[in-house]
Order: C-alpha cells, then sequence, then structure tokens
C-alpha cells in the first residue's frame, strides 16, 4: 500500500504560478465501434453529456483555464464541440497528432504550448468522481519544500489489472517500477488517467523508445523519471473512476453520474403520465402517456409516448420514443425507438432508427451506430 496520503478534497486554497491542462482526445476508439466509427469515443455521452465536457469541466472546477487538447482524425468534430474553450471559462490550444503514437508522445508534441510549466495531463475517455483541486494543490504545495515532486499519479484498485498501467510501490509507498498492461501484473494498483507533470518530463519523453505496440508509453517516460532519481508522489483514489472505452464502463459512468441528478422538468408531462424519482426531462421534451422511473435524464425536443423510461435511461435531443421500454440505456440525439417491448443495457448512436414491425415481444441488448436502422422481426 502506499505510504502517507494527503486527504483529498482538504479545502487547500488554491495559489499557483501556472499550471496549464493537457487533455488527450485523439487516438482510436476501436473498442466501442459502431459508434466510433463515426464519432469520436471522447464525445459519446453519459448522463447527456459527452464525457470530455466533464474532464474539462474538472480542469476549470480545479483553477486550471488554459487548456491544450491533443486531436486526432476526429478532430474536426472536437473542436466543434469544444469551441475556444469560452462556453467552459477556459481558453483551449488545439494540437494535432497525425498518428496515436502514444501518451508519452503527445507530451512530445505539445512542447511549444506546455513551455516550461506545470501540467495536468488528462485522459479524455476518463471520468472520475473527485474533483481534481486537492490533487493539484498538494503538488503545488510541495513543489517549495526540499523533497518536490516532479510527477504526480494516481492510483486505484482494480479486478483487472491487465488492462491498466500497473504500479509497483516499496514498503515506504514510494514508486519503484510502472509497466503498462502486464500479461502477468505485479500488483493490483492501475494508473489512473490523470497526471501532474513539471518540465522534467519533457527529457524523459524525448529519451524513450516506442513499446513493443508502437507507442511511447507514459508509463516508461515516468519510469525514466525513477530511474533517474526524479520524485514521483502518487495518491491513491478514492471515489469511483472509470475508462469508459467499452460498452459495459460506459453504461456504469452513465449510471454513477445519473445517480448525482436532481429533478428538473423543464419540458411538458401530459396528465396521463407518472414521474417517480429524480428525472430531468430539458425544455421542449413531452411526455405523453408514459412512466417516467428515474434516475432518468431526457433531453430538449423529444417525445416520449405510451413508454416506461426506467432507471438510468439518458435520451438524448430530438429523439422519439413510442410505445417501448428503455432502461440502463444511452440513446443518443435524434435518434427513434418505437414498439420495441424492453431495450436494456444498450447504447444507440444518434440518427438511429430502432423499430419493430411484428408482434412478437422480444428483450433485446443492442449497440447501435449513427444512422443505422434496425428492424426487428
Ligand atoms: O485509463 C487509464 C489507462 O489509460 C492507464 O492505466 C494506462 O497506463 C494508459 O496507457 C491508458 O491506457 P488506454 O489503453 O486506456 O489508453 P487509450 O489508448 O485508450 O488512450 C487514452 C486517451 O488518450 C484516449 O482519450 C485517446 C487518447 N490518445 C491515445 C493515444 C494512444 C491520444 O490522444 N493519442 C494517442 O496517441
Amino acid at each position: 500500500m502506499p505510504g502517507p496520503l494527503l486527504p483529498l478534497n482538504d479545502g487547500y486554497e488554491l495559489a499557483f504560478g501556472t499550471v496549464k491542462a493537457l487533455i488527450l482526445a485523439g487516438g482510436a476508439g476501436t473498442r466501442l465501434r459502431p459508434i466510433t466509427h463515426t464519432r469520436a469515443k471522447q464525445l459519446v455521452p453519459v448522463a447527456n453529456k459527452p464525457i470530455l465536457f466533464y474532464g474539462i469541466e474538472a480542469m476549470v472546477d480545479a483553477g486550471i483555464t488554459e487548456i491544450g487538447v491533443i486531436v486526432g482524425d476526429t478532430r474536426e468534430e472536437v473542436m466543434e464541440a469544444l469551441g475556444d474553450g469560452a462556453q467552459f471559462g477556459a481558453a483551449i490550444t488545439y494540437v494535432t497528432q497525425d498518428e496515436p503514437l502514444g501518451l508519452a508522445h503527445c507530451v512530445l508534441i505539445a512542447k511549444d504550448f506546455l513551455g516550461d510549466d506545470d501540467f495536468v495531463m488528462y485522459l479524455g475517455d476518463n471520468l472520475l468522481e473527485q474533483d481534481l483541486t486537492a490533487f493539484t494543490a498538494a503538488f503545488e504545495r510541495e513543489r517549495s519544500g526540499t523533497t518536490a515532486p516532479d510527477a504526480q499519479i494516481l492510483l486505484k484498485q482494480v479486478p483487472d489489472p491487465h488492462r491498466f498501467g500497473i504500479a509497483t510501490l516499496d514498503s515506504e509507498g514510494s514508486v519503484v517500477k510502472l509497466i503498462e498492461k502486464p500479461v502477468e501484473p505485479p500488483s493490483d494498483l492501475a494508473l489512473v488517467g490523470v497526471y501532474l507533470f513539471n518540465s522534467t518530463i519533457h527529457d524523459a519523453v524525448a529519451a524513450i523508445e516506442p513499446s513493443p505496440r508502437g507507442e511511447l508509453e507514459i508509463t516508461d517516460a515516468i519510469q525514466w523519471l525513477v530511474d533517474h532519481g526524479r520524485r514521483v508522489r502518487c495518491e491513491l483514489l478514492t471515489g469511483w473512476w472509470i475508462d469508459t472505452g467499452k460498452l459495459t464502463p460506459l453504461l456504469e459512468a452513465n449510471r454513477l453520474l445519473l445517480e448525482r441528478i436532481d429533478t428538473q422538468i423543464d419540458g411538458d408531462v401530459d396528465e396521463s403520465s407518472v414521474i417517480d424519482g429524480r428525472v430531468h426531462i430539458a425544455g421542449g421534451a413531452r411526455i405523453i402517456n408514459s412512466t417516467i422511473r428515474g434516475p432518468v435524464s431526457v433531453g430538449p425536443d423529444t417525445e416520449i409516448r405510451d413508454a416506461f423510461i426506467g432507471p438510468f435511461s439518458a435520451i438524448g435531443a430530438r429523439c422519439s420514443v413510442t410505445s417501448s421500454e428503455v432502461e440502463h440505456s444511452v440513446i443518443m440525439d435524434n435518434s427513434i425507438i418505437s414498439d420495441i417491448p424492453r431495450l436494456e443495457g444498450s447504447l444507440i448512436g444518434s440518427h438511429a432508427k430502432v423499430i419493430r414491425t411484428a408482434r412478437k415481444p422480444r428483450s433485446l441488448q443492442l449497440m447501435v451506430g449513427d444512422h443505422c436502422q434496425i428492424d426487428v422481426e
């Protein structure tokens, strides 16, 4: 177990010099296909908000407003969604990565933006419960001491360590070894996708070689710091953390974030409908002869008619759900669900149609890409 850990959210007042953020929104989303054939995985919505927005908001909440965003093939979509950052109270600089050559490669190509400033690196597909103010404050507080850290990482015990970067600590809780997705994991302490660095990381990313999978690994760069006598501080994450790259964790993130919503009904609910539990119904939405059992979020201008929307469902803007039951699912904007007896644990892309044409009842679990049509017989 790590040694002395600072309590998080301890109310420390930030008094930064310049701390920047580098948010990684490039890469390929192979594990969420077909959805990510047509969209950036970081822009898939959870609780009706793109995953990436949560990371940007966490940075701004921690007082960090100079944000660099790494973009790749999906840059147009990411740039359209984030703009210049003004909507978040931030100033965004985009750095284009031609190929997803690794997390440390992102630091390498962002050198001009980062300069010699400290920065938080945040993986755009990660979601954390905890706010990052105390994490950042602890780094800044210690940098004036004699054992100032050069890097800070967040660790979380996981049941499936072979899927992550894994840390080994010595008996005093100091980081001794980092290894990326080990076949035989030496511990169950995974690296969470939030890191803090000072400018020494630039020496590290310039010194390391690509890994066997052809990527410049940030784990290797941090290992370089350890091997060169640099101090890498670690904290154990207390709240939940989700790497949303696959369907099950994505739906889990949707569930956890919907748990936090408060009831707010801006749309129209007719007299024959029942609203039960915490439900957010956006302006312009119409609920007709239906039951909505929260936590549920219904986006603007969506129509729910003769339907049951069960817990942990997020239905985007301008959708239509008719004569169907939906539960624990994410349905993106402009989609149509009609006559489906039960849709559960599903991720439905935008502009998709899931329509049953025959009468036989059937339960469905689907992952449907944008603009697809599924006719259930
Ligand atoms: O989620 C935590 C894990 O994230 C860590 O435990 C691992 O040590 C770390 O390598 C990373 O593993 P993943 O396999 O989950 O990384 P992924 O390829 O999904 O990339 C993470 C984010 O960074 C994602 O938003 C895409 C972006 N990215 C990725 C690469 C490889 C880029 O922008 N450029 C890249 O070259």
